[in-house]
Parts: C-alpha cells; structure tokens; sequence
C-alpha cells in the first residue's frame, strides 16, 4: 500500500509533482461527494490519498472508477465503489491526462487506453478536475502525444483506411505481454493517430463521426487544470465553463 501524504522526500522530482497535485486535489472532495476516480499514475495517487481521508476522516464519499486499474486500487484502498446506473448525479471527477492545451484547456488523453470510460464519466461529473504535472503542459495540443481512438475490432480496417486518407500516421497499439494488439477495459482495440489539431471541439467531434470509432482521447470539456511541481501547484481555469 502507498505510505501516507505527509511529506514527499526522497520520491523522484517527477514522482513528487504528481504526489503534490494530488495531495491539492483530494482537498477538493468533500463529505457525501459521488467522486469519479480517473485512471493513470497521477490519478493513483488522488486515489490512494483518497482513501486515507476517507478512513483518517471517517467521510462517507463513493467513487466511481474509470478503469479496471482505478476500480482494483480503490478497493485495495477502501474507497467504497458505486456503478454509473446507481447514482444520478456525479458531484466531482479527478483524472489524468497525457497533454493540456495551455490556452483551450483542451486534452490528450487516453495513454493507458482507458479514455472511453474516463469520458463517459468526465463529462458526467458536475466538475471535472483535471491533475497533472508540468510537463504535460503544452502549446499545440498533439505536439508530443498521438490522438487515441478506441475502435470496434470489427471495424479496424476501415477505420484504417479512413484515418490513412487523412495522413495521420494510423498504428494500432500493440501489447507488450501479448501477442497481437490491446484490448481496452471495453473488448476493443486502439489506434493511435498523429494529427494537426487546430480546433479541439471540432477533431473531437470529426473523429467520432468515423463508423467504427467507439471514442476518441481529445477532451475538451474540463472545468480545471491543476499543474503541479515538486514546489507548488497552479490552476488553470475554464474561463468558457461557469
Ligand atoms: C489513461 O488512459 C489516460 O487517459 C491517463 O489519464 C493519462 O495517460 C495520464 O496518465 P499519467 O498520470 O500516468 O501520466
């Protein structure tokens, strides 16, 4: 199990900024709170955070994970669990992401491959927090990081040929301890796409629209960024969202 918050020596520099915009991020849940727990490394962290809260502070909050891996750590962490057809309203989600678009606030996510559930439950939340360390950071949205498209195995083909006419550099992801390609939390597969994103909203909604696309890892309705170092963390806010 993760040691507790309280001082964060002796992690790496990049370890301790994740743990510094988590340890923030877990000051935002409060008592009675339906919290949808994101899934990659940084969201680990709120994740084991949270559930020494909730323990030290006896509070009564439910996640709700987005992945397997956040549904296997919040269990191992005693955060009690509630699935999305129980609960009508969820208060906050805190997730991950692997690039912010410094001026839209827009995201690439989806480096784990989780980003179709991450959405789904993202967007439901009344506020979607959104906790990364500064390097993800970026000008152009797509600069460092492919777009990811979880698509129906059925459909990987044509969803090929779509994204090659469009020269974006189409690969399925292929697993490490497997052979062949990954399949999601969901039986599907990933492809990831290299592509000029110059309106978020609108490569978004274009990449859903190819049959066969079940989502895509551009976000772009998060209500704040909190960017972390080692020393502190800033917010970015939505100026778009209330
Ligand atoms: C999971 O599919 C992703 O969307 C993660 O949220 C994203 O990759 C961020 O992960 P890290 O916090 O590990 O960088």
């Amino acid at each position: 199990m993760r040691k507790s918050s309280v001082g964060n020596e002796g992690l790496s520099e990049l370890e301790a900024s994740k743990t510094r915009v988590a340890q923030e991020a877990v000051k935002l849940v409060k008592d009675d709170m339906i919290v949808g727990l994101g899934s990659g490394s940084t969201a680990n962290i709120f994740i084991a955070e949270l559930g020494k809260r909730i323990i030290d502070e006896e509070l009564n909050i439910f996640g709700i994970p987005t992945s397997f891996e956040s549904r296997m750590l919040a269990i191992q962490y005693g955060i009690p669990l509630v699935s999305l057809d129980q609960c009508d309203e969820i208060d906050i989600a805190i997730d991950g992401a692997d690039e912010v678009d410094k001026k839209t606030l827009a995201l690439i996510k989806g480096g784990g491959g989780c980003h179709t559930q991450e959405k789904i439950i993202d967007y439901y939340a009344k506020e979607f927090v959104v906790i990364v360390d500064e390097n993800k950071v970026v000008d152009n949205l797509g600069e460092k990081m492919p777009v990811p498209l979880e698509v129906v195995p059925f459909a990987y083909s044509t969803v090929l040929n779509e994204l090659l006419k469009r020269n974006s550099a189409p690969s399925i992801r292929m697993a490490s301890k497997k052979m062949g390609p990954i399949i999601t939390d969901n039986g599907n597969m990933i492809i990831d796409v290299f592509i000029d994103i110059k309106d978020p909203e609108e490569t978004e909604k274009e990449l859903n629209n190819i049959p066969g696309v079940v989502e895509n890892g551009v976000f772009t309705k998060v209500d704040k960024v909190l960017v972390g170092n080692p020393k502190k963390v800033k917010t970015l806010k939505n100026k778009n969202k209330k």
